[in-house]
């Protein structure tokens, strides 16, 4: 039997199969049931700050709204306390955005408790607010590492590429302020200079870069002229972006490439290592299967890895990223020029 455990963010894995960040990895029965499957690590659903900001806002209103003594209570607090109001509003604001924050630190160490495979938090964010503050907490309910979740879409006429990517690097040196456990940064492809982006990305100290979130990406239904939501999951064919983009960048980075979007069986994950990933996210997949697939994918990475005689993912990792493959511009090549000009 071939030997899958790998290193992922410092972490020990069993293997590199990571249940990737989704409403599956929300509750503590699926996060058991992934554990019990085999895999590798699970990336918890992202908690989102502007999710933070929505509860805490919707408190407050209702508080306003319902509850005619929420003015007396405030009132209370301010009056029976040394509390200016603007120093009650914080502490009523605090108390909303904890008690948001305190279900998703249960989940956290709950998980840790009942599992043994390493459980990465994850943080939806869009401004560098606030995220030491979440940081602490989330490391201290006992998650492994910490993946950031950001994907801005580069659509404001007034903003530059520069004042885009700038917000990524802020997230970044915010959160490592307050972080003791790797930090991991999940991004989209909306990049001016994506190797060049990635590259600078991986040298501010994150432990690992996750290629690429799938972005939601609105659709149109002419009979009855709306804008729709398009397909939430992914195809088995939507692996080739990823595939191609951690191949151009493995090996380049200093920090570790976890693979996602479009990976639903062993044949891709396998595809992705071989390109330079060192671990692959999946998760429409599982939406489609459910976990139980998780076996049949393991024996499958597991079953060719004997047949090819490869006895740790090591021997493989990487064999065919640009840099080491003979024609490296077969993974620059954009366009089918000779291919098309021979198309009828
Ligand atoms: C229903 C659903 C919910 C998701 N929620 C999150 C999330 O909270 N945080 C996150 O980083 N990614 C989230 N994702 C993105 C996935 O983690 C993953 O990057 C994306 O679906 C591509 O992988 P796949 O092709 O295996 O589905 C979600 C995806 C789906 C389908």
């Amino acid at each position: 039997m071939a030997d899958l455990s790998c290193k992922y963010l410092g972490l020990q894995l069993k293997n590199p199969i990571v249940v990737g960040s989704s409403g599956l990895t929300s509750s503590l029965e699926n996060v058991k049931q992934i554990s019990q499957m085999g895999a590798g690590a699970v990336v918890l659903k992202s908690i989102f700050e502007e999710q933070i900001r929505f509860e805490t806002d919707k408190f407050l209103q209702s508080d306003k709204k319902e509850m005619k003594s929420w003015q007396d209570t405030f009132q209370q607090i301010v009056s029976k306390t040394e509390f200016y109001y603007d120093e009650a509003y914080d502490y009523l604001t605090n108390y909303a955005r904890e008690h948001t924050l305190n279900q998703y630190l249960s989940l956290i160490s709950d998980a840790k408790k009942e599992i043994d495979i390493p459980v990465i938090a994850s943080i939806n964010c869009s401004t560098s607010n606030d995220w030491q503050y979440f940081t602490k907490r989330i490391q201290e309910a006992g998650a492994d590492a910490i993946e950031l979740n950001v994907y801005l879409l580069p659509s404001d006429f007034e903003k530059s590429g520069n004042d885009h990517e700038k917000v990524y690097f802020e997230i970044i040196e915010e959160v490592k302020k307050y972080a003791t456990i790797p930090i991991s940064l999940k991004i989209g492809y909306y990049f001016s200079s994506l190797s060049q982006t990635a590259l600078k990305l991986s040298e501010t100290g994150i432990a690992g870069l996750t290629l690429f979130n799938r972005p939601y990406n609105p659709d149109i239904d002419i009979e009855h002229l709306q804008v729709n939501a398009s397909n939430m999951f992914s195809n088995d064919n939507e692996y080739m972006h990823t595939l191609r983009w951690v191949a151009l960048l493995a090996g380049k980075l200093s920090c570790d490439i976890a693979a996602s979007t479009g990976i639903h069986n062993h044949e891709t994950v396998i595809k992705q290592i071989l390109a330079g990933a060192d671990v692959v996210h999946m998760v429409s997949v599982f939406y489609k299967h459910h976990f139980d697939i998780l076996p049949q994918i393991i024996s499958g990475v597991n079953s060719w890895m004997d047949q090819h005689n490869f006895r740790s993912i090591s021997d493989f990792k990487g064999m065919l990223s640009r840099k080491n493959v003979q024609n490296p511009a077969t993974y620059e090549r954009v366009q089918f020029l000779r291919i098309f000009s021979s198309v009828e």
